[in-house]
């Protein structure tokens, strides 16, 4: 990455992204809210997963976590006198649906009715995205994402949240990165609700890719005015080496990673002349699915923070592809090991802006996690900064270059529960002190709040 750039530095001015340009931050419920078991809440695939031993660091869990449940308002209050206009949040479908179908929690919908009303009030545009991982335990225990009836009992949850909030909100997110809750959750099993393998994570993929556009359609449907969307991880993969074997594999992982949710919803099926091993898929697809897969999202959450380097490896079963680590390679990285590789943010808008049917960009997520350290009252992250910027500079670009790209929100607003890292990794622009729940704003979230508050000059 290049040497930290200072705040004057910064050559760019929101004006330079376009005039409806959505600046803002995103977070999701399981990480912030707490109030795990209050009122007729029920369990959600993370609150049980986190009970298992060795399942987080340090056994971290989100049973308080940012405590937003009940601080909401101050944390708004906050926001807007950093000048944030935009907020990505999810709903917890365990709180207004405890038993996953069928009876609602009136308490559980009056707190999103009481968060949505306090948005606007502060004119704040709400961004909702029904899905951030926190599946009902109850509905796991059906099977979950394998069960085929999750396309019913998710289009019932849709249709609650879209009846009761679309009244008011004009974005709606249906999924967040289905690649990452069925592959870590489904696949790998260090994501809830834990489960391993192949035969796992065909299914769970499959019936996410027909949530995703029931989902759509469901809200289509409930709110005319609005604009629906969708959001999905996306890595730009380098080959590690020239070598033809390498460039293959790199094929293959980008079709996992970049493609395979993303173009059953274009009408094109999944990428299976790329990746052979999605032909496994077939038992578990029915007649009409790959056009019942198909929605004209208005827009797409783009989601990016690194890249990947993949080498071909005849040891991994199916994939024949491994990631070569970014520590590894010697190479800028973040808390999380992850590449700082802001040029791959441009890769992925380019490669995301070249389907016909992508109308509409959002960068619904990126961020990064750094050490920060409280020093008296302060938190000095010159790294964030610098991170935030340098990926800007790189969505400018692609804007330039005619890319639709109509938004941008910062992962994230206060730190949170980092799922299977728990506390560790600080994403904020906002430092949490969790044993206090006080809120101190990073120099990268003043720089922030400066940018996007910046008007054109002579105005
Ligand atoms: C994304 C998740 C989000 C957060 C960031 C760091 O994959 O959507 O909840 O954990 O990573």
């Amino acid at each position: 990455m290049a040497a930290a750039t200072s705040e004057t530095d910064f050559p760019l001015s929101p004006p330079d992204f376009g005039s409806d340009f959505a600046w803002g931050v995103a977070s999701a419920a399981y990480q912030v809210e707490g109030a795990f078991d209050v009122e007729d809440k029920g369990p959600s695939i993370w609150d049980t997963f986190t009970l298992r031993r060795g399942a987080t660091f340090h056994g971290h869990h989100g049973q308080v976590a940012c405590d937003f449940y009940n601080r909401y308002r101050e944390d708004l209050r906050l926001m807007q006198s950093m000048n944030l206009a935009h907020f990505r949040y999810s709903i917890a479908w365990s709180r207004v649906m405890p038993d996953g179908m069928g009876a609602v929690s009136i308490k559980g919908l009056d707190f999103y009715d009481r968060l949505l009303d306090a948005c606007l009030e502060r004119e704040i545009t709400p961004w909702i995205t029904l899905y951030h991982w926190d599946l009902p335990q109850v509905l796991q225990d059906k099977g979950g994402w394998k069960n085929r009836d999750i396309v019913g009992w998710f289009g019932d949850y849709a249709a609650l949240c879209a009846r009761r909030f679309g009244d008011r909100v004009k974005h709606w997110m249906v999924l967040n990165e289905p690649m990452v809750f069925t592959g870590a959750g489904y696949f790998l099993g260090v994501h809830a609700p834990g489960e391993k393998g192949l035969k796992n994570f065909l299914p769970a993929a499959h019936h996410a890719v027909l949530c995703q556009a029931a989902g759509g359609r469901v809200l289509k449907s409930e709110c005319h005015q609005s604009l629906i969307g969708t959001t999905f991880s996306c890595s730009h993969i380098s080959p590690y080496t020239s070598d033809e074997k390498d460039r293959i594999a790199a094929t293959r992982a980008d079709a996992l990673l970049n493609r395979m949710f993303l173009e059953p919803a274009l009408g094109m099926g999944y990428p299976t002349e790329s990746l052979g091993l999605l032909k496994r898929m077939e038992p578990f697809i029915q007649a009409n699915d790959m056009s019942e897969a198909k929605f004209e999202f208005d827009f797409i959450g783009l989601q990016n923070y690194t890249r990947e380097v993949v080498t071909h490896s005849c040891f991994v079963p199916y994939l024949r592809a491994k990631i070569v680590k970014a520590p590894k390679r010697k190479v800028p990285i973040t808390l999380m090991d992850w590449e700082v590789y802001p040029r791959g943010m441009y890769n992925m808008i380019k490669q995301f802006s070249a389907y016909r049917g992508v109308h509409k960009i959002i960068i619904s997520e990126n961020g990064a996690a750094f050490t920060d350290e409280l020093q008296e009252g302060r938190v000095h992250d010159p790294r964030r900064m610098a991170y935030l910027q340098e990926y800007l500079k790189e969505v400018h670009r692609a804007i330039k270059e005619g890319a639709p790209v109509h938004g941008y929100f910062v992962w994230t607003f206060t730190d949170n529960f980092e799922w299977a890292e728990g506390y560790y990794p600080r994403f904020g622009l906002v430092y949490t002190d969790f044993p206090t729940q006080r809120r101190i704003v990073k120099s990268s979230g003043h720089w922030y709040a400066g940018f996007i508050g910046k008007r054109p000059e002579g105005s």
